[in-house]
């Protein structure tokens, strides 16, 4: 028999294993209404028109889309930087504010590519280390840990990456002979906490991290899901941001299956014979040893919808993101009303409201973590997900990240009721016992 041990070692580690439990914990209680998916709901998605989407796209590109040689052609392998570059480049500039040249562009499968890519060419050396908000996205930390890649969090607060940590983190791991490489940053609605950065911290960060000399990795992954008027300027729009790669993702503002996320790489890279490149095109020769090229048929589809809608998506995620504003909303509304400030089990209870995506930190007045999740699951009937889960190391947490995306309004207000009645009987129980 194979010992685990014998395999990746990331594999053991405890942290890598916390989604199939949570998925675990769904399948043992399919009753229970969940908080815990970060997921678009599926009747947003429009995938019967994917095909016209194809068609336009062919059309778009002045290929005759009746003839059968013209599909046939996004049936063949293709360029490894993928066919939509010069349309995710006007997507970018029109929505974002972003000015990036086609060429800096590399189509890849999902933003979870993206993100191994950037680890893998960028820090892959020995004693390289990634720096991480923390607590962080598990899509990027589990990928650092299974390629071997030393993960180190760095302390956010409500405001993002705390900077003096940043520096003193970067400090003391080269004083250890350690090379700090990429710092990891989703500077709106972060997941896992629902945290944004305002334009202020966004600065200094893009500053200070020049000084140190790390790249930084924007993940943008719920760009259009912004619920509060304006959004602040992505880091990657703002002057003096050439170190940043921005990461996008059309898993939530089309449907995730089509499995198409891209990156802007636009840094020069000299060459050892003297001439430059851009460090897309670094990255795409890692992306042609991991997946080749992304598929032609789904970058077509997503193509041919941004064409449709004249190169913004700003108008196509107006529903999804009304309908998520109105979820967050009721989501808020109910905690305040099952969580009343003049009850004492409830005084230390807090929460924030994100100005946008799916989550929201919830604070409790005790330590929660597999067992109480469980124990809420089996006698409450409401699942949701322990912080602890997102923090790169061990520790304990008082937090738990709920999640309003993938649960219809009347469930958001009895799940709600549901946790009071768990954490009012948690803190009756602990005070009993004199914890
Ligand atoms: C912050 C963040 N980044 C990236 C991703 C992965 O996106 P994709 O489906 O494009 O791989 C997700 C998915 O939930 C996410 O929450």
């Amino acid at each position: 028999m194979l010992s685990v041990k014998s395999l990746n070692r990331g594999l053991s580690d405890p942290k890598l294993g916390v989604m199939n439990f949570l998925n675990e914990v769904v399948h043992r209680y399919p009753n229970a209404i969940s908080f815990a998916p970060g997921r678009p709901l599926e009747k947003n998605f429009d995938v019967e028109k994917s095909f016209s989407y194809i068609k336009r796209y062919l059309d778009n590109a002045n290929i005759e889309s009746d003839s059968q040689q013209s599909y046939a052609s996004l049936g063949q392998y293709g360029n490894t930087k993928g066919i939509i570059g010069d349309i995710l480049s006007k997507l970018i500039l029109n929505d974002e504010g972003i000015v990036a040249d086609a060429a800096s562009i590399v189509a890849t499968v999902g933003c979870q590519e993206a993100m191994c890519l950037c680890l893998l060419a960028l820090a892959a050396n020995p004693g390289d280390v990634v720096l991480v908000e923390d607590p962080a996205y598990v899509g990027l930390v589990g990928a650092a840990k299974t390629f071997g890649i030393e993960v180190v969090g760095v302390p956010t607060n409500e405001d993002g990456i705390v900077v003096e940590q940043l520096n003193a983190t970067v400090k003391k791991l080269k004083e250890a002979n350690k090379t700090p490489r990429l710092l990891y940053v989703s500077p709106d609605f972060s997941n896992p906490t629902g945290f944004s950065s305002s334009l202020a911290r966004r600065e200094l960060l893009l500053d200070v991290t020049r000084e140190l000399d790390l790249m930084v990795l924007e993940d943008h992954a719920y760009n259009y899901f912004y619920y509060d008027g304006a959004k602040t300027p992505c880091l990657k729009s703002l002057p003096g941001s050439e170190h940043v790669i921005y990461l996008g993702s059309f898993s939530k503002s089309i449907y995730p299956s089509v499995r198409i996320g891209y990156l802007v790489a636009d840094q020069q890279v000299s060459l050892e014979d003297g001439e430059f490149c851009f460090l897309s095109d670094e990255l795409s020769k890692v992306k042609s040893f991991l997946t080749v090229n992304s598929s032609a048929i789904n970058q077509s589809i997503v193509a041919g919808l941004i064409v449709d809608q004249n190169y913004s998506l700003v108008d196509f995620t107006a529903k999804p993101r009304a309908e998520l504003k109105l979820k967050r909303d009721i989501m808020i509304s109910s905690l305040a009303k099952f969580f009343p400030k003049e009850e004492v089990w409830s005084r230390e209870v807090d929460w924030n409201v994100p100005a946008g995506g799916f989550f929201i930190t919830m604070k409790l007045p005790f330590h929660v973590s597999d067992d109480e999740l469980f124990s809420c699951a089996e006698k409450y009937g409401v699942i949701w997900t322990p912080m602890s889960y997102f923090y790169v190391d061990e520790v304990l947490s008082t937090s738990v990240r709920l999640s309003f995306s993938y649960v219809s309004d009347a469930q958001i207000v009895d799940g709600i009721e549901k946790l009071a009645c768990f954490v009012q009987e948690q803190c009756a129980r602990l005070s009993n016992t004199g914890v």
